[in-house]
């Protein structure tokens, strides 16, 4: 295990979760450094955040009539050259192929908005609160094929106040991505975390259900 993990965060959005990401490396909490980050717009907010922060970042736009797994081989192009050795998903609103996929396997997490495997796909909070849902949060996994529902690895978990909107939730959510992002990230680069005959491990044990943290 290297020193310090070169690795690349995915976005497509304002990257608050690339930003904490960056944090962590920078003040030591993750043995590792952004080797890139990489946005499937360049209009994603988050590209200048990184580059304001002083991480290398880049667009990478699908070509023109391009399909997933060209866009793929696109994206493992750009990866394999900045040469992280591990890709953080942050908010990054395109599937990826499975020869993607397959690549990295081991080596490819994502942060989703929920409880998984409850609330897969998108607006989380909305439907939590629709369906009256007590119990919401948050779930690093590491990705597999099927969409959000690899191996999950960490989880934070809060009340759902009777204020709540779309609005608050989203942001009290996020404030626990902050924070298990980073955590995952760090066992990865210690070598704690693996994905091992398709579950995740946590210092060579498999995790049986994701570590938990339940808000303070
Ligand atoms: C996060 O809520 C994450 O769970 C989801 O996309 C959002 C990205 O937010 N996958 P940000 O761009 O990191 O602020």
């Amino acid at each position: 295990m290297a020193a310090s993990l070169p690795f690349a965060v995915l976005i497509s959005g304002r990257g608050s979760n690339m930003l904490a990401l960056a944090r962590a490396a920078a003040d030591g909490t993750i043995a590792g450094r952004i080797a890139v980050v990489i946005g499937d717009r360049a209009d994603a907010a988050g590209l200048a955040a990184a580059r304001h922060f002083g991480v290398a970042a880049r667009a990478l736009a699908p070509a023109h009539g391009a399909d997933r797994a060209q866009y793929g081989r696109a994206l493992h192009e750009a990866l394999a050259a900045s040469g992280a050795e591990f890709v953080a998903l942050a908010g990054f609103m395109r599937i990826l192929d499975p020869e993607f996929v397959a690549r990295w396997r081991g080596r490819l997490v994502n942060i989703h908005p929920s409880l998984l495997p409850a609330w897969p796909g998108l607006h989380t909070h909305r439907r939590v609160l629709e369906a009256g849902e007590r119990s919401h949060g948050c779930t690093v996994h590491f990705v597999t094929e099927a969409l959000d529902a690899g191996p999950p690895i960490i989880q934070a978990r809060l009340t759902v106040a009777p204020g709540d909107t779309e609005q608050t939730l989203s942001a009290r959510v996020q404030r626990l991505e902050h924070r298990i992002y980073p955590q995952a990230v760090g066992w990865y680069a210690t070598g704690r975390l693996a994905l091992v005959d398709g579950a995740a491990t946590l210092d060579g044990r498999p995790l049986g259900s994701p570590v938990i943290e339940e808000d303070a």
